[in-house]
């Protein structure tokens, strides 16, 4: 597919904030005598010819990258957002590694696909609800707010704790971006409360770290502090089947413990850092992400 389109030897990294992970990545690669080139998908552009699609990516000179490692999507508007996810889309059809894949980013930053995939695989994850603010409450929900069970709020495109917030009366309170995702609150020991995030790489649990905080929204981001955890082959393996659920090449996995031991799925992130991760190990992991980065490009370049 790619022949008909000048190759560059180099990498796109794609990330509109390179720091830590940039340079991290890049000395990862580098490692694989592989170059890295930041680029924001800001700053890509279509130029749409018969026969001769490109997708122009700033310091490439109209040649494609040889494979793309993906590190942020900007937000925007919904036409903004979905013309981000198309170059990726595009790059992939046009026979380029990218990691992770377009599809596996939308299906991991929409809670709702990944709270449904998750549940049709049949794995913990709390009940959960989504619904038009502009339609109709879900009889079940509304039924179980009722009842004072307590839920929680999250935006749909959510991340880093932003926005999640505990509902405990019929008002659920403001849809943001008009859809409300409610949640079974899940009931943990605390204060300080704890969760788990688990990275996976190429299907494999690889590293996991405790998330420990005065309050129960424990993204680090929040304030929550990060301690050294060793994966237990319980936690790995649910990690494991939530990334096989989104089918993703790398995914931190969200994982908390209800006060009777048992686990549950919080949410898949997509385009996870891992700054705070390697803060609480000796592994390198940015060396394990390369390297699986590296095996799927050579495995798309093999003929
Ligand atoms: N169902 C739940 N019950 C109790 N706490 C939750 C639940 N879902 C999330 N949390 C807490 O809120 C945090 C953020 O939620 P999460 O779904 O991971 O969204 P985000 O994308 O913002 O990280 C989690 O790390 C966890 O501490
Ligand atoms: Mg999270």
């Amino acid at each position: 597919m790619t022949g008909r389109w000048r190759r560059d030897p180099r990498v796109a990294i794609f990330t509109d904030d390179p720091g830590w992970h940039g340079r991290a990545l890049r000395r990862a690669l580098a490692a694989h005598a592989i170059e890295t080139v930041n680029v924001s998908l800001k700053d890509c552009a279509f130029a749409l010819a018969t026969g001769a699609p490109a997708v122009l990516i700033p310091g490439f000179d109209g040649a494609l990258p040889r494979a793309c490692f993906v590190r942020g999507v900007p937000g925007g508007s919904l036409e903004e957002v979905v013309l981000r996810l198309d170059f990726l889309h595009a790059l992939e059809l046009l026979g380029i590694a990218v990691f992770n894949t377009g599809r596996a980013i939308e299906r991991t930053v929409d809670k709702a696909m990944t709270s449904f995939r998750l549940a049709l695989r049949g794995l913990a994850t709390p009940a959960t609800w989504v619904y038009a603010a502009s339609g109709t409450m879900p009889l079940e929900l509304a039924a179980r707010l009722a009842a004072g069970r307590p839920l929680v709020a999250k935006p749909l495109f959510g991340s880093q704790g932003e926005g999640v917030r505990r509902v405990d009366s019929a008002a659920v309170g403001d849809a943001v971006g008009g859809v409300h995702y409610l949640q079974d609150f899940v009931a943990r020991d605390g204060p300080p409360f704890r969760d788990v995030r688990v990275l996976v790489i190429a299907g494999r649990a690889r590293y996991a770290m405790e998330r420990v905080s005065a309050h129960w929204v424990t993204n680090r981001a929040q304030g929550a502090r990060c301690l050294a955890l060793e994966l237990t082959a319980e936690i790995g393996a649910l990690a494991e089947a939530a990334t096989a659920a989104v089918d993703i090449d790398y995914a931190g996995v969200d994982l908390m413990q209800d006060r009777d031991g048992g686990w549950w799925i919080g949410e898949v992130n997509g385009i996870p850092a891992w700054w705070g991760l390697q803060q609480t190990t000796s592994d390198d992991i940015t060396a394990a992400l390369a390297e699986a980065f590296v095996v799927k490009i050579v495995a798309l370049e093999t003929p």
